[in-house]
């Protein structure tokens, strides 16, 4: 819904913001609405198990594999897979090879959970190629 003064954005297109990113695990906040951020991010090794207390988390599999771990199972998702990590449930990716991963979670939401890791990007961080 526009609210009429503002020109609506330009088309955007997935696979570009995909092949800006350098770096594996690092979000990067494609856009934001109705207070969720859309993010994505190159996941490739093992990150950290960690916990978001309030807030759901939605992966969607753009391209290639990555295994959602939990302290008691695994959830295997390929590309075109969409899986919701509940609120308060420790859980890790883990991907053996590249994987293109879109997530949705609230602005709020730190991507490490309550967990300060060498992974941890500040929300700065993650729009800073919005800030122009
Ligand atoms: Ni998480």
């Amino acid at each position: 819904m526009s609210r009429g003064r503002e020109a609506p954005p330009a088309m955007s297109n997935v696979t570009d913001e995909f092949n800006a990113i350098t770096e594996h695990f690092s979000p990067r906040v494609i856009a934001m609405a109705n207070g969720q951020y859309f993010k994505l991010a190159k996941f490739k090794g093992e990150f950290p198990f960690h916990a978001h207390a309030d807030e759901d988390e939605f992966f969607l599999v753009h391209r290639g594999e990555f295994t959602m771990c939990y302290r008691d199972r695994e959830v295997v998702l390929k590309t075109g897979d969409f899986h919701v990590v509940p609120r308060g449930v420790e859980h890790r990716p883990r991907a053996t090879e590249e994987a293109w991963v879109m997530f949705v979670e609230p602005a709020a939401t730190k991507h490490t959970g309550d967990a300060e890791t060498e992974f941890t990007k500040s929300i700065e961080q993650q729009t800073a190629h919005l800030q122009t």
